[in-house]
C-alpha cells in the first residue's frame, strides 16, 4: 500500500509515490521550462494549460515506475496551496477525482510543509521518525518564499520572520534576466558563477535590525546598476562580457549566501537549535549548501532533486497526515493560501 502525491502549484507537474514505511517508489517531474523560457518567467495561464496536458501522463508514469496498480494506492495527497490558483486547481481536481473513484482518502498538503518534509528523506526513504532534529530552525527559500520558521514538531511551526520584499529565488530569477541569462535564473546563475575568477564586486547585504527578516530588493537594484556600469555601458568584447557576467553572478551569489547563512545561524543559536533545515528550490544551489555546511554543522539539505518542486515531498508530508487520519472530504477541499503557522 502507498501514498501518491501530486504537485501542480507552479510550473512543474509532478507525482511521487512512497509506501507506508516511507520507502521511495517513484518520483516523476514534467518541467515546463521550455514553455515559459521565451517569456523570461512563468505565464500562469500557460502553466495551467500545460498541467492539464501533463497530469495524466505524469501520474501514469509514476504508478508504472513504482510497479503498482491503482488498487495499491491507499491515499492521494495533493498540494492545496500556496501557489498559482489556476495551476493548483488542475492538481486538486485530478486528485479529487482519483480519490473519489478509488474510494480512498484525500489529503490536502501545504506546499511549504512539503518542501520542509524533503529534509527528512535519507537514502531513498522518508524517515518520518527523525524526531531528534526537533526543535529546529527551518529556512525555506523558494521562488515565492523566504521564511525562517521555528519547528517543534511536524505540525508545530512558528513563523519567526520572512522577506520584506523579493523572495531569494525571485531575486535569482530577476538578476538572471538583467544579465540576459534566461529562466529559471537560479541554476543558470550558479553555473555562470562557477567560472568566475572571483575578483568579487562588493554587492550589498541587507542585515536589517531583526535577524529573522530578509530583504533582497536592494541587492537586485545594485546588481542591475553594476551590470549597466560594467557591461551594458561599456564597449566590451564577447570574452570580456562573459567574464563580467560570471563575476557579477558570483558576487550576487556571495551576497545572498552570506546573508542567509549569517542570519540563520544566529537565529539557530538564539533559539538553542542544533539543526537548520534548508529547503525550497534555492536549496539546490551548491554554493549556498557548501557555505552553510562550512559554517554550521547541523545544516541539513535535501538531495538536489528533492529541493525544487516535486510530488514526492507531497507524498512524504501526506504520509504524516495519513498516519494521523487527517483527511479532507473531496467536497470540502479548497485552495489554501498560507502555511498554518502560529
Ligand atoms: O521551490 P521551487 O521549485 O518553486 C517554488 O515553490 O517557488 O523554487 C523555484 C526557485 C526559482 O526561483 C529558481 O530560480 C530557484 O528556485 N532555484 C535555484 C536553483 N535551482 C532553482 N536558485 C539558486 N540556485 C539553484 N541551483
Ligand atoms: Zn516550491
Amino acid at each position: 500500500m502507498a501514498i501518491l502525491g501530486i504537485e501542480t502549484s507552479c510550473d512543474e507537474t509532478a507525482c511521487g509515490i512512497i509506501d507506508l514505511d516511507g520507502n521511495i517508489l517513484s518520483n516523476i517531474v514534467a518541467s515546463q521550462i521550455e514553455t515559459h523560457a521565451p517569456y523570461g518567467g512563468i505565464i500562469p495561464e500557460l502553466a495551467s494549460r500545460a498541467h492539464i496536458i501533463n497530469i495524466h501522463k505524469v501520474v501514469d508514469e509514476a504508478i508504472k515506475m513504482a510497479k503498482l496498480s491503482l488498487s495499491d494506492i491507499s491515499a492521494v495527497a495533493v498540494t492545496n496551496g500556496p501557489g498559482l490558483a489556476g495551476s493548483l486547481l488542475v492538481g486538486l481536481n485530478f486528485a479529487k477525482g482519483l480519490a473519489s473513484s478509488l474510494n480512498i482518502p484525500l489529503i490536502g498538503v501545504n506546499h511549504l510543509e512539503g518542501h520542509i518534509s524533503a529534509c527528512f528523506i535519507e537514502e531513498n526513504r522518508f524517515n518520518f521518525s527523525k524526531k531528534e532534529l526537533f526543535p529546529c530552525i527551518s529556512l525555506l527559500i523558494s521562488g515565492g518564499h523566504t521564511e525562517l520558521i521555528l519547528m517543534n514538531d511536524y505540525d508545530s511551526y512558528k513563523l519567526l520572520g520572512q522577506t520584506r520584499d523579493d523572495a531569494v529565488g525571485e531575486a535569482f530569477d530577476k538578476v538572471s534576466r538583467i544579465l540576459g541569462l534566461g529562466y529559471p535564473g537560479g541554476p543558470v546563475i550558479e553555473k555562470w558563477a562557477q567560472s568566475a575568477k572571483r575578483k568579487k564586486y562588493n554587492l550589498p547585504k541587507a542585515w536589517l535590525q531583526k535577524d529573522e527578516e530578509f530583504s533582497f530588493s536592494g541587492l537586485k537594484t545594485a546588481s542591475k546598476n553594476l551590470a549597466y556600469e560594467k557591461i551594458y555601458n561599456n564597449n566590451l568584447s564577447q570574452e570580456e562580457i562573459k567574464d563580467e557576467i560570471s563575476e557579477l553572478a558570483y558576487s550576487f551569489q556571495v551576497s545572498v549566501s552570506d546573508v542567509l547563512v549569517t542570519k540563520s545561524t544566529r537565529v539557530a543559536k538564539k533559539y538553542d537549535c542544533t539543526n537548520i533545515l534548508v529547503s525550497g528550490g534555492v536549496a539546490a544551489n551548491g554554493f549556498i549548501k557548501e557555505s552553510f555546511q562550512n559554517k554550521f554543522n547541523g545544516s541539513i539539505f535535501p538531495e538536489r532533486k528533492y529541493c525544487t518542486d516535486n510530488g514526492l515531498m507531497i507524498a512524504c508530508r501526506g504520509l504524516i497526515d495519513y498516519k494521523k487520519n487527517k483527511f479532507i472530504e473531496p467536497k470540502e477541499i479548497n485552495v489554501m493560501p498560507q502555511l498554518n503557522v502560529t
